[in-house]
């Protein structure tokens, strides 16, 4: 009788890590990832949600815990030293471009830290471009208006002039995903503001500590994407000027 509970139990966990398996594998290839908010350096490549593949019989008598599992706060390298096989959590690759025979979609209305395409759109307005072309942009460190079509005209200019007058390096485009409550937004690398109103302290706040903090805000190199342009943004002369000025 035991020995078939233990095998049931042993069935289960087996079933388990195969299930685990197979999400692990649609993940990887299923260019729709999840979003967040949060910082993108400490992102999972595997989402947050997977099942912990260490099993407790697998925890080294030393470092058990009743409470806790495993001893927390304690170095070791029979498991987590803080060195070794840390790139099962994420190996630092940046996220996946993709070419125009695969189709990009995004969990968020406004995604901050996706796969995206190869040629990335000249800085300035748009009449409209999507997030597939913009989130590169946001990788250089640029800062991206986003407002819903209806909403307040006023408001729509008051948003454009403020950004237009921070820095060079901006996408602004429409974007009718957003709801009627909130809609405006201002994308950075790995977070976005939004907003019912335009409030300029806030907006201002948030271009100065977000803008140029994307991984690569240094590289000066203009887009290549123009369809939909209305208006080129002014880089200035001197590119050590390349900072936020308001
Ligand atoms: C690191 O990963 C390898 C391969 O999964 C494993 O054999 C080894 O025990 C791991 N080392 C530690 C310290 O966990």
């Amino acid at each position: 009788m035991n020995q078939t509970k233990h095998c049931i139990t042993i069935g289960f966990l087996i079933f388990l890590e195969l299930l685990f398996m197979v999400l692990c594998h649609a993940e990887h290839n299923s260019p729709v990832s999840g979003i967040s908010n949060s910082d993108p350096k400490f992102l999972s490549p595997l989402g947050l949600l997977s099942t912990p593949r260490l099993l407790k019989k697998d925890i080294p008598e030393e470092l058990k815990d009743a409470k806790h599992g495993i001893v927390m706060g304690v170095s070791s390298e029979k498991c987590d030293n803080g060195k070794v096989n840390i790139t099962k959590d994420w190996d630092g690759s940046p996220p996946p471009h993709y070419c125009m025979d695969t189709i990009v979609q995004y969990n968020s209305a406004i995604p901050t830290y996706e796969g995206h395409r190869p040629l990335w759109p000249i800085f300035g307005e748009y009449q409209f471009v999507p997030p597939q072309r913009w989130l590169h942009n946001i990788e250089h460190g640029a800062i991206v208006m986003l407002y819903h079509p209806c909403a307040e005209p006023s408001e729509i200019l008051k948003l454009k002039k403020l950004v237009k007058s921070c820095l060079w390096k901006y996408v602004i485009t429409p974007w009718n995903k957003m709801s009627r409550e909130l809609p405006f937004a201002l994308v950075a690398w790995g977070c976005r503001l939004q907003m019912a109103k335009v409030d300029t302290g806030i907006v201002r706040y948030f271009i100065r500590s977000k803008a140029f903090r994307g991984p690569e805000s240094h590289y000066l190199k203009q887009g290549q994407f123009s369809v939909g342009l209305i208006e080129v943004s002014n880089p200035p002369s001197d590119p050590s000027l390349d900072k936020v000025l308001c």
